[in-house]
């Protein structure tokens, strides 16, 4: 099978001609045709980059398919310019087992449009009481290679402790829901200003900074992988740059919402801005701007969190928290940071594709574009520009906060081992 992508620019940069066969990249130069038969895809004023990797995916499955299912989920990946997704594991029954962490591989695998590799629960039905068995989830067939209570935080200084130990000797990463619980009963939107006035119980930022500096205390002992999940609050920047200095094995996200979006749209008491941790200010916005930019934070993840409409269009306090993100993460980051110059194109496939690979262990994605490498790969409009709906998104659920918004660049083919997996906004 062969594929031959026509006058792309990699990275932004002078536009090539690439010959893809097997699902490798063979040859890369001008002119190139390629052997009869051979598909084409014009890549003329496209940005080629590296196939993105979301570290922190909600695929529902199994157990909540009224809100996504891996098939569902996939599409929307695949749309999105992803060739690998992170499957988190808050799922019914709970991906804390070799048979459910199994199941969800083959199931991503029987779709086949991005590779989908399950998370493994750090707890016991997420119930922060009892370890899992890590090492038996990470040697099997789907070879778990992180391992998260997301959607909670593991909460018990003694378990995360022993977590990283665990760890360390599998050589996995554990991603840790930094929130102290004990400051956020109740609570219901960032603690500030925006909360008081509505009447809505504050989550404070201390929740957030606090469970992260215990965390890279704990993983400097252990000599552990710690990555922290959607990084919400400026403060906890500092807590990264000081662990990070000091030699921690820390990685942290940044969810494109909380990159563009504040607790200003809370006055609306529309659900849909309702995500943990919540939106905060736009000091914050900017802080994680920054800290992306800088490298402080490592990569860009989605939380991509479907939720059907019977859980979402209730009131405020009643409503789950979550929002869609895989087809809109890249215009997000491109409107965030590309426009205002705090990333060009190699900075994007740095944090969209590159480190991500590089956290998530998996040695076939966020590689260089370069002859004999494997053709993971997204094809990006720079200059496209599309109004967001939710109805049109690929995702079971329609639970976007950038509704009608007119966002800049557009996925024109994802491309996973060679095949077109998505092409022209649709699924190949
Ligand atoms: O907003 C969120 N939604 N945050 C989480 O931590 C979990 C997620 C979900 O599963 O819906
Ligand atoms: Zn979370």
């Amino acid at each position: 099978m062969s594929l031959v992508i026509r006058n792309a620019r990699p990275y932004g940069e002078e536009p090539v001609d690439l010959l893809v066969e097997d699902g490798v990249i063979t040859e890369i130069g001008a002119g190139l045709a390629g052997p009869e038969g051979a598909e084409v895809l014009d890549g003329a004023g496209q940005v080629l980059l590296p196939g993105f990797v979301d570290l922190h995916t909600h695929l529902r499955e199994p157990g909540g398919e009224e809100s996504e299912t891996i098939a569902t989920g996939s599409a929307a990946a695949a749309l999105g310019g992803y060739t690998a997704v992170f499957a988190m594991p808050n799922t019914d029954p709970v991906a804390d087992s070799e048979v459910v962490v199994e199941h969800v591989r083959r199931r991503g695998e029987e779709v086949g449009l991005v590779d989908v590799h399950p998370v493994g629960a750090v707890t016991v039905g997420l119930e922060g009481q009892k370890m899992a068995e890590l090492g038996t989830m990470a040697n099997s067939r789907a070879q778990v290679r992180m391992f998260s209570d997301d959607g909670r935080c593991v909460h018990d200084p003694v378990i995360m402790r022993r977590a990283l130990e665990y760890a360390s000797a599998l050589d996995v990463v554990i991603a840790q829901h930094a929130e102290d619980h004990r400051l956020t009963v109740g609570a219901q939107a960032h603690e500030g200003v925006v909360a008081s006035r509505l009447g809505l119980t504050g989550w404070p930022a201390t929740a957030e900074e606090t469970i992260v500096a215990r965390d890279c205390a704990l993983a400097r002992e252990a000599g552990a992988a710690l990555h922290i999940c959607h990084v919400s609050s400026a403060r906890t920047i500092d807590v990264l740059r000081l662990a990070k200095e000091q030699g921690v094995r820390v990685t942290a996200e940044v969810t494109p919402h909380h990159l563009l979006l504040t607790d200003a749209r809370l006055t609306s008491y529309d659900p849909v801005n309702k995500v943990n941790p919540p939106l905060r200010t736009a000091a914050d916005t900017e802080a994680m701007r920054t800290a992306l930019a800088e490298g402080l934070i490592d990569v860009v993840a989605t939380d991509h969190a479907p939720h059907a409409a019977q859980y979402k269009d209730t009131e405020w306090a009643a409503a789950r928290p979550g929002m869609l993100g895989l087809q809109t993460a890249l215009s997000v980051v491109v409107h965030t940071m590309v426009e205002p110059g705090l990333l060009d194109w190699r900075g994007v496939a740095r944090v969209m594709s590159e480190r991500p690979a590089e956290i998530g262990n998996l040695p076939d994605h966020g590689r260089p574009i370069a002859v004999g490498e494997p053709a993971n790969l997204t094809l990006v409009d720079p200059d496209g520009v599309w109004t967001v709906r939710g109805e049109n998104l690929a995702s079971k659920a329609s639970n976007t906060p950038y509704e009608g918004m007119r966002l800049p660049a557009t996925v024109t083919a994802t491309i996973l081992r060679g095949r077109i997996t998505a092409r022209n906004g649709e699924v190949a």
